[in-house]
């Protein structure tokens, strides 16, 4: 699968590992940064992530901060973007299945990365339901 996947400082280090696993099972990742730990700004990898995900240069996108809230917000601001923050499998799974997210968003500072691993496992082996749940999200 294609992913794109973003980060701020307070991310970098999850990010590192993220972008190993996926590698490691066979995905393409596009790396919009940043790749130091120098303090950044995270709305802007936000919008790479998103404006990627948007212009379908990538399926899926995640996004690592420190809580992983702000990511979430600057992320859903953007038309066509679903991003669902999760700290465990299960409402990263429900994500993908009910509300169709095209981002996951992570908190480095909220979760260790094996949760982390596990999340993303959960969230990209899940495909959308569809039916009522697509009715649900074209009314927003
Ligand atoms: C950066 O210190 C921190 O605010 C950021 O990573 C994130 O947690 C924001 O929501």
């Amino acid at each position: 699968m294609k992913l794109v996947i973003g980060c701020d400082h307070g991310g970098l280090a999850l990010k590192n590992v993220v972008v190993d696993y996926l590698n490691e099972n066979g995905h393409e990742v596009l790396n919009m940064g940043c790749d130091t730990p120098d303090s950044v700004d995270y709305p802007v990898f936000s919008e790479a992530v998103c404006l990627a995900v948007m212009d379908g240069r990538a399926e899926l996108g995640i996004l690592i901060c420190g809580t992983g809230i702000g990511m979430s917000m600057a992320a859903n601001r953007h038309a066509g973007i679903r991003a669902a923050l999760c700290h465990e499998s299960f409402t990263a799974r429900l994500s993908r299945e009910h509300n169709d997210a095209n981002v996951l968003c992570l908190g480095a500072r909220v979760i260790g990365a094996g949760v982390a691993l596990e999340i993303v496992r959960a969230w990209l082996t899940t495909d959308f339901a569809g039916g009522r749940h697509l009715r649900r999200i074209e009314m927003f």
